[in-house]
This record gives structure tokens, sequence and C-alpha cells, in this order.
């Protein structure tokens, strides 16, 4: 499979496409296939590794409990997960048992992520975790030491930050703790943002 986008020209055609699609052995054992939620035309693109349990029985992304820790930590921020972002995932299928998706998993995935980038064309894309941040940006490395740090791709702005599941394992939200450094990370994000022209 190449890794170019198919040709897809609407969200909506993207959406019928991975409805049906079987690229991978993942189609298997998924109830739903889970594209997005979110707004299309946010400037920002908010990316996961993979649907959990409660994303393929809803067939929406970041539903369940990191889900609802993320839509927190933005509001915490003054954006709101449905309003200012566009939210999906490395791999649109429920790895299962919520294992980390395969490399070959995630190749056969990657022109839907494509296709999802080019038609929203955000602005900024947030990548949450290592699995994310490789997938998208081809970096290798401990997220701790990426995260927070701005890359580039494709003339947009990235920015890699911890997990919310790594943020449910580590309560703590004092300074310097994982979750106190999302919060930065996602107010750096907000500043972007008005940047952009985004206005709350
Ligand atoms: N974790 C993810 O990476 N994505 C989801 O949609 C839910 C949990």
């Amino acid at each position: 499979m190449s890794t170019s986008s198919p040709a897809i020209n609407s969200l909506e055609q993207l959406q019928h496409a991975c409805g049906s699609c079987q690229l991978c052995g993942l189609a298997a054992s998924r109830t739903h296939v889970v594209v997005s939620r979110g707004n299309p035309e946010a400037r920002l693109m908010l990316i996961g590794e993979g649907p959990g349990q409660m994303e393929d029985e809803s067939g929406r992304p970041f539903v369940g409990r990191a889900g609802q820790l993320l839509d927190r930590i933005l509001e915490s921020v003054g954006l709101s997960s449905e309003r200012d972002a566009y939210i999906c995932n490395v791999v649109k299928c429920r790895p299962p048992g919520n294992r980390k998706p395969t490399k070959i998993e995630m190749a056969a995935c990657k022109p839907w992520l494509e296709a999802q980038i080019r038609l929203v064309n955000p602005a900024l894309i947030v990548v949450a975790g290592a699995t994310a941040v490789e997938a998208l940006l081809g970096i290798k490395g401990g997220i701790t030491k990426l995260r927070g740090h701005w890359q580039e791709r494709d003339g947009r702005r990235v920015l890699p930050v911890f997990h919310p599941s790594y943020l449910l394992r580590n309560r703590s939200s004092a300074e310097g703790s994982p979750t106190w450094h999302t919060r930065k990370d996602m107010q750096d994000v907000r500043t972007r943002l008005e940047q952009e022209g985004w206005q709350p």
C-alpha cells in the first residue's frame, strides 16, 4: 500500500471509505471504525494512537477516561475539544486489548491520516504520545524529551505532548508533573492559535 493519500476529496468520502476499510488485520475485530470527532473547520488537529474500548463501541475518538481528561485539560486553557479541535488517531480501528498498533497497521492506516490532514488543513497539530509522534514525524525517542518542543511538518507546526493515558497513570498535578507540563503545552497551543487568528 502506498503512503500517499487515496483519492478522497471530502471528509464524508473519507468516513465512508474508512467504514469499509480492510487494509489491515484490525478490521476483523472492530465494532466501529473510529474516524474523528470535533470541528473539521478547526485550526487545531489532535492525533492520538488508536481507539480503546469505549471508542470502538461508540465510533468516536477519545471518549473514554483518557479522552475525558484530555477534554478537561483543553477546557483548563479555554479550548473546547468539540469547537476548537479536530480529533483523530493514527489507526482508526482498535488494537485488541489496547496493545500498541504494529508498524504494519500504522502504515496501512497512514493514507487515511494523510487525507484527514490534507482535508482539514490545520495550522497546528498536537500529537499525543510517543507512538503517534513516531508515526507522524518519524522521530523515535522518549516523549519526556520530545514533548513541548514544536516541530514542523509540511509547513504545519506540530507539538508532541504526553498521551492522556500516561497522565491517568501519573495522577499528580504538582509543578513539574506530566499533567502540569501538559497544561503548559496546551497553554502554548492556545497562544499559537491566537496568533493564527483564533478567538475564544
Ligand atoms: N487513546 C487514543 O490514543 N485514542 C483514543 O481515541 C482513545 C484513547
